[in-house]
């Protein structure tokens, strides 16, 4: 065993960005957090201490927490916050996975801030599947708000409005030279002509997918949620948040400063987006416009030519393209529970005498998601995992209906009648070992939007996506069980409909939900629970003594 150890302290500190300075939410006073850097079979041991005002868990974002989801994070799931001044430690083994996940806060909107990448290697004497870089990078793309994120939910919450979209995107935490006063805080990416960079991008922006490429440089895709992927190349690549991709980039050019670049990719319609681009700057070393030591000062970088934010045919281009790097064995061929989740948004009519400052959502009504019309309420006097555990009554209940109240025309022009969800804390429960397939579809209910849909402590095949409602006659012909991408986040298309398969082998309650942090907060999201199967393999680790109590 590896023990990697670490202590992470949450904490206020001053940072500045746009032309101000504002206390902000950090890990070991950094924005972003620290880099883990770990091999695959490592223990990690990671304190994490509550120095700030507000309530804080830490989730390790694909990491399969076998049997140990007392580790997994998300409040009120797994674990109870971990209040101002008090800590707990996480303890969990990496089995079997190789490439990227990260690290965030899974409380309120402090994930915003509190992010880091989890860089997780093979083994000492094992390689990668790929010719050696020469050098790698982590890449975390965000966001970043002038206001307190935190406030931001806060009052959207209050108003059942859609909450004030961000001030900047950012890469490793920098908005880059195409945003005011944070051109010289633009991080730099050096590299010599002739070496490869492996380049591990994040999207940990809290609401936004992200189209990312490097200016007049092809990157070649070698993983995603730390699984690798049959090698192919692009000069774009589309992350929603929570996924990660693994990209190598050749100097292949002439030596200069080229932008790396992050712009949105939103094709609801009528939502508000931001249209700006977040930069880096890949510099060559031997650059002419550079002085010795490999300082360049002024030349202007060249830039990336991106995508446009409704572009859904090359969204759709590259997430068909990604495949098992050989068949795969264990794709679930016979399913034990075949379930058909909506995903989307609704609208809640405002209770009779509620007045209208908390009402200015759409025609005075508040937003709200669902999926199969069930907004998830979380609870807030135990954590699922405990009440699950310990037998107490009344925190949850079983019933997450495996399929919609009503079959619609989930794309088209959907009834109002449609629009109001229920609000309720259900799971959907599984026998340990049991095969599942689920049927994701976006809805049209006020608009269509992209759905990053994540799965805790489990990768999941995804078997295919398309437009449109789900045909269970003529898409289920084109289903890839040969050699399906593994990942633990799915882009549900807008407008369409993503299919995953998995097996029940962990046992624990697990969230899935929307990775669009404004989604979460209007309650898409559900949870399975996965019950113990026989002998220790197969039980769930008693709980550690600091977990923390609600
Ligand atoms: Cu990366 Cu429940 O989250």
């Amino acid at each position: 065993f590896n023990f990697a150890r670490s202590d992470i302290q949450i904490q206020s500190t001053p940072v500045k960005r746009l032309c101000k300075t504002h206390n902000t939410i950090t890990v070991n006073g950094m924005y972003p957090g620290p880099t883990l850097e770990v091999e695959n079979g490592d223990t990690l041991v990671v304190n994490v201490v509550n120095r700030a005002r507000y309530n804080v868990t830490i989730h390790w974002h694909g990491v399969r927490q076998m049997r140990s989801a007392w580790a997994d994070g998300p409040e009120f799931i797994t674990q109870c916050p971990i209040r101002p001044g008090k800590s707990y430690t996480y303890r969990f083994t990496i089995q079997g996975q190789e490439g990227t996940l990260w690290w965030h806060a899974h409380s309120s909107w402090l994930r915003a801030t509190v992010y880091g990448a989890l860089i997780i290697r093979p083994k000492q004497g094992d390689s990668y599947p790929f010719p050696k870089p020469h050098r790698e990078t982590p890449l975390l793309l965000g966001e970043w708000w002038d206001a307190n994120p935190i406030d931001v939910v806060r009052e959207a919450t209050r108003t059942g409005a859609a909450p004030n979209v961000s001030d900047a995107y950012t890469i490793n935490g920098q908005p880059g030279d195409l945003y005011n006063c944070s051109s010289k805080d633009t991080v730099i990416v050096p590299i010599k002509s002739g070496e490869t960079n492996l380049l591990r991008v994040v999207n940990s922006a809290l609401n936004q997918e992200l189209f990312f490429k490097v200016a007049n440089h092809k990157m070649t895709v070698v993983g995603a949620d730390a699984s690798y992927l049959k090698p192919f190349t692009t000069s774009v690549i589309m992350l929603g948040p929570g996924q990660t991709t693994d990209v190598l980039i050749t100097a292949n050019q002439p030596p200069n400063r080229y932008h790396i670049a992050a712009r949105a990719y939103a094709s609801a319609q009528g939502a508000p987006f931001d249209n700006t681009t977040t930069t880096a700057i890949l510099q060559y070393e031997t650059s002419a416009t550079c002085s010795h030591g490999g300082k360049c000062t002024s030349s202007k970088p060249v830039t990336a030519v991106m995508p446009a934010f409704n572009d859904t045919a090359t969204a759709t281009a590259f997430t068909t393209s990604l495949r098992s790097p050989r068949r795969v064995e264990n794709v679930p061929q016979k399913i034990d529970h075949d379930l058909f989740f909506t995903v989307g948004l609704g609208l809640n009519k405002c209770p009779r005498g509620a007045r209208a400052r908390n009402c200015q959502g759409p025609n005075g009504t508040r937003f709200a998601a669902s999926m199969n019309n069930v907004s998830f309420v979380l609870p807030s006097n135990f954590s699922l995992l405990q009440a699950h555990q310990q037998g107490v009554p009344g925190v949850f209940t079983t019933d997450f209906p495996a399929r919609p109240p009503r079959q619609f025309d989930y794309t088209g022009n959907v009834s109002r009648s449609l629009w109001q969800p229920i609000r309720g804390t259900k799971v959907y429960k599984l026998k340990y070992g049991e095969t599942v397939q689920v049927v994701l579809q976006g809805t049209s209910i006020f608009t269509a939007e992209n759905h990053p849909i994540h799965l805790h402590g489990y990768d999941f095949y995804i078997v295919a996506e398309g437009f449109g409602n789900f045909d269970r006659r003529k898409d289920t012909a084109k289903f890839n069980l040969v050699d399906p991408p593994m990942r633990n986040t799915a882009s549900v298309p807008v407008g369409g409909w993503a299919v995953i398969r998995f097996v029940a082998d962990n046992p624990g309650v697990w969230l899935m939900h929307c990775h669009l942090d404004v989604h979460i907060t209007w309650g898409l999201a559900m949870a399975f629970l996965v019950e113990n199967g026989v002998g220790e393999l197969q039980t769930l680790q008693p709980p550690p003594p600091d977990l923390p109590v609600c």
